[in-house]
């Protein structure tokens, strides 16, 4: 079993929970084929794995979950808050035990509010409430996804610290503006799409080189890269070879040439989906 570094969370509410810098990626499958890829990735050592409400499977990744052999406190959940659920206490507390329902789980690790919608109005109340549940035991950790620096800002601005924002990055886009704006205010970013989802990151020499110097894949360079510069990432695989391989990336180092190489694939684009116009 690879052995899986862990980063502290803290913020508001929060003290010293320890999140496996990489985690299994469960979107978009559902059903039995998301159980079986999550009870394989639990089997490959995988002890972080990420769904969401909006995902329609948080019963199926409950359902690996629970029938593992991994005690519950060695495994690490992460889910996602619709907006539904938002605003004052008792209305996210109904988001989260609608969660563990699914899950069939008695607490979730981390609950991130998935989208900012900052015209509901009420993204800094539904993170103060978060704050608040924790001492609930209900979940153990909360933080925001897709929240751009002004979003991070007004929650900061309202006294409250984001333990992580879990936002896209990957080597095309790697948003350092938006990334050196959370750790301005020690939110820890957490990247999705990780590894770009469709890029073919065999095209670049920047990755194939390195690679070759390790005796690693692209794609352990890339997850690499994050886990260096003390991000989690979230790769997705269905394949129990790809998944042991993206699990792999603990014994190696990047050099500060090699980091600076892969910074300068950026082309500069934003996510996929702007947060001031699309969520749910
Ligand atoms: N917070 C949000 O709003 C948000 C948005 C999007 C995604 N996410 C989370 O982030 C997770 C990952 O993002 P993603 O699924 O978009 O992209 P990704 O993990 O960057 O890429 C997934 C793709 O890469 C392939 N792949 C994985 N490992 C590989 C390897 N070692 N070699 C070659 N190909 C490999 C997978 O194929 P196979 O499965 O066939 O191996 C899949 O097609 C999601 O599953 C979800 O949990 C969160």
């Amino acid at each position: 079993m690879p052995n899986v570094n862990t980063l502290t969370l803290s913020g508001t509410g929060v003290a010293g929970v320890q999140i496996p810098q990489i985690g299994l990626g469960t979107w978009p499958h559902t059903g039995q084929a998301s159980t079986d890829m999550v009870a394989m990735a639990i089997a490959n050592g995988y002890r972080h794995i990420d769904t969401a409400q909006k995902y329609g499977n948080e019963d199926a990744v409950g359902k690996a979950v629970r029938a593992s052999s991994v005690a519950r406190d060695e495994l690490f959940i992460t889910t996602k808050l619709i907006n539904r659920y938002f605003g004052e206490v008792a209305i996210v507390r109904e988001g989260i035990e609608h969660s563990l329902q699914e899950t069939g789980l008695d607490y979730i690790d981390l609950m991130l509010i998935h989208w900012p919608n900052p015209q509901l109005g009420n993204y800094v109340q539904t993170c103060a409430s978060l704050a608040q549940l924790v001492e609930t035991g209900l979940i153990r950790a909360w933080g925001v996804s897709n929240f751009k620096p002004a979003h991070v800002q007004a929650v900061a601005d309202a006294g409250l610290a984001i333990p992580i924002n879990q936002i896209q990055v990957d080597p095309l886009s790697g948003q350092p503006d938006y990334v050196a704006a959370n750790a301005a205010l020690d939110v820890v970013v957490g990247a999705y799409s990780p590894t770009g989802r469709d890029v073919n990151l065999s095209e670049f020499p920047a990755l194939v080189q390195a690679a070759e110097r390790h005796g690693k894949t692209p794609h352990q360079i890339v997850l690499r890269w994050h886990v260096q510069q003390g991000r989690i990432a979230v790769p997705r695989s269905a394949h129990a070879e790809r998944q042991r391989e993206n699990l792999d990336v603990f014994d190696f180092e990047l050099s500060d040439a090699e980091i600076t190489a892969i910074n300068a694939l950026d082309n500069g684009s934003r996510a996929r989906l702007d947060a001031d116009e699309y969520g749910h």
